[in-house]
């Protein structure tokens, strides 16, 4: 069985793609643009094979299928996030974070979904953020995308469910990954931060792998249109 799993070279994705490697799945890594460290990781955690496409490009969106050919897992992991409040958010900062967040959810899983009909088995998993429930302030778009994504997940999960296709949403809280290195390395907002979440510590991207693994494997095949949130308590 082949897995792709979007933005896989580091971070979250990074972590889903090794645990599948080791459930017995065929992955492949993406990230946007750096081919040798694409490369590098998929020989790191014995993947089948490494590719590049930078999903703010809709050129390059279109022609990713026909480089890893079909899937039978497809973790839409890959995001861009800004931070700027929402009166300095820049048109050209709106649209990457289409884009990037969901208008390539939704074109990959249109072309990735096709073989998965006709083979009456599919695992559709998107990435979300505990910001569905609690935005933060200054990312408005960004949290904006997620909740979108939610929505195209309930309303495909109800189409495809009777292709044996399942469509799901894993929503993580705060995960220490290279994306937020830098803001929580300041004490001060650490401490808010973590004042913020009921088990008191950041997850480590190792724990948003173990969803993943049920929502593919056996246990999971009757869970669809679910949005799991992995995130020690903090949306509550
Ligand atoms: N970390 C958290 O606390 C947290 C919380 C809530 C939700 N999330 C969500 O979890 C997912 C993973 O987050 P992370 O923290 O692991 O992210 P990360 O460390 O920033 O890694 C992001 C990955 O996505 C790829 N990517 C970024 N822009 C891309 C583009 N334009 N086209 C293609 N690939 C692109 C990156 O590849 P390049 O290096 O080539 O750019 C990289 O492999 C995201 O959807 C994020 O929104 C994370």
């Amino acid at each position: 069985m082949k897995a792709l799993v979007t933005g896989s070279t580091q971070g979250i994705g990074y972590a889903i793609a090794k645990a599948l490697v080791k459930e017995g799945f065929e992955v492949t890594v993406h990230c946007a643009r750096d081919m040798e460290k694409a490369e590098r990781i998929r020989d790191e955690i014995g993947a089948a094979s490494a590719v590049v496409c930078d999903l703010s490009k809709m050129d390059e969106v279109d022609a990713l299928h026909a480089k890893t050919g079909d899937v039978d897992v497809l973790v839409l992991n890959a995001s861009v996030q800004y931070r700027n409040p929402y009166d300095k958010i820049t048109d050209e900062e709106f649209d990457t974070q289409v884009n990037v967040n969901f208008k390539s959810t939704f074109k990959l899983i249109r072309a990735y979904s096709e073989k998965m009909k006709e083979n009456g088995f599919g695992r559709i998993i998107t990435v979300g953020s505990v910001q569905q429930y609690k935005p933060h302030k200054d990312m408005a778009i960004y949290a904006a995308t997620k909740c979108a994504v939610v929505s195209l997940v309930n309303n495909l999960a109800k189409q495809l469910a009777p292709f044996g296709v399942t469509v799901n949403n894993v929503a993580p809280g705060v995960i220490a990954t290279p994306r937020n290195e830098a803001a929580l390395s300041d004490p001060e907002y650490r401490q808010k931060v973590l004042d913020g979440i009921p088990a008191g510590y950041a997850g480590e991207a190792s724990d948003m792998a173990g969803t993943v693994v049920l929502l593919t494997g056996e246990g999971g095949r009757y869970i669809t249109g679910a949005d799991i949130v992995v995130d020690g308590g903090m949306h509550l």
